[in-house]
């Protein structure tokens, strides 16, 4: 692992950046295992850090996966690393977010083509690329979500229920379905954000509601298990969700917790929104059966609450969406409802 350093305090989120210090390259990253309580970065001067960094999920969701494998590999390469190497370390750091390997094969593709003496300087060019692109993806996606719910739910002030976190902490720009959010809150049409806490690892108690208290948003926090109730209640008027891979036919794998919501929310007739950029899409892999899903060690299960001593855990860390429950999936190019297969390829181009 790298080196922690405290973060300056009330800085805008920034989830990693680039530094060239005179002692060399490297990747700065802010430990999310240590939100809500601790703004700490973790500084990274190699492959090894960063890639135990991924594991750990002190960086974490999908596009940023993407931007820290681009990144990866340029560090590998400024630092004089074998950098083949290091992207296949970096690609298999975790399996099912599709933006890692993604990310990675577009630094190591500009290497590779570029001239030797520039190799290093073109595989950073192509990350700094990647971040600009996912930040303007961002922007892109919060303006088509925010168009598309004034389309399916009239009137305005909304109550989205979201899982996981898809904010800032992800994205080089807003984010995903939290850049949606994000966008309806500034504009005053957002009515309420319920949160799932997102267990075992509460990336919704510990991120999600950092986000959202930082940014001043009305939201309240819900055990996962509490949703179902929420929807009877009538208090849910869209359900928002990221993805970490789409396959060809919409299916989507997303944090543990996401099918279930996509369940309740069709039995009471609730948009269910993923939004996700292109790089989250993977016309490789043909359906939701073929998605790798990572499964994480029983400790994290049996560390957040009392269990008898020696007792297993089952902990996949995503699930699968299949396409017929997602109402639509809003990418930077636009919105794929309904979602086929045809109508995915089509915002891919
Ligand atoms: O295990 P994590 O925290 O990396 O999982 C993240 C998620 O499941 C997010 O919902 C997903 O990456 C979309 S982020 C825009």
């Amino acid at each position: 692992m790298g080196d922690h350093v405290k973060r300056p305090e009330n800085a805008a989120i920034s989830a990693l950046r680039w530094e060239e210090p005179p002692d060399g390259p490297m990747l700065v990253v802010l430990d999310q295992t240590r939100l809500p309580l601790e703004e700490v970065e973790l500084v990274c001067t190699d492959v090894q850090a960063l890639v135990a960094a991924i594991g750990s999920l002190a960086v974490r969701g999908a596009p940023l996966l993407g931007l820290a494998g681009a990144y990866g590999v340029a560090l590998a390469a400024a630092r004089g690393y074998d950098v083949e190497e290091a992207a296949e370390l970096l690609a298999r750091a975790r399996p099912t977010a599709v933006n890692l390997a993604y990310g990675v094969q577009r630094a190591l593709t500009a290497y590779r083509r570029a001239e030797p003496e520039e190799a290093a300087l073109a595989a950073l060019a192509e990350a700094r690329t990647l971040h600009a692109q996912d930040a303007s993806a961002s922007e892109a996606m919060a303006a088509h979500g925010v168009r598309l719910l004034s389309e399916l739910v009239p009137g305005g002030g909304y109550r989205v229920l979201t899982h996981c976190n898809t904010g800032a902490l992800v994205s080089g720009g807003q984010g995903t379905a939290f850049g949606v959010v994000s966008s309806l809150h500034r504009a005053g049409e957002l009515r309420r954000l319920w949160v799932d806490e997102t267990r075992p690892l509460l990336q919704g108690s510990r991120l999600t509601a950092y986000e959202a208290a930082r940014a001043g948003m009305p939201y309240t926090l819900l055990a996962d298990n509490a949703a179902g109730s929420l929807f009877t209640a009538g208090e849910v008027d869209a359900v928002l969700v990221g993805a970490d891979r789409i396959a060809a036919d919409g299916a989507t794998a997303n944090k543990v917790g996401t099918y279930p919501l996509a369940v309740v929310a069709r039995y009471h007739h609730v948009p269910f929104i993923v939004v996700a950029p292109t790089t989250t899409v993977d016309l490789a892999t043909p359906d939701g059966a073929s998605i790798e899903v990572e499964q994480r060690a029983s400790s994290e299960v049996t560390d957040l609450a009392p269990s008898p001593l020696g007792t297993q855990a089952y902990n996949p860390a995503f699930d699968v969406t299949p396409p017929e429950l997602i109402t639509a999936i809003v990418t930077e190019n636009g919105v794929v409802s309904p979602v086929t297969a045809q109508a995915l390829a089509a915002v891919c181009r």
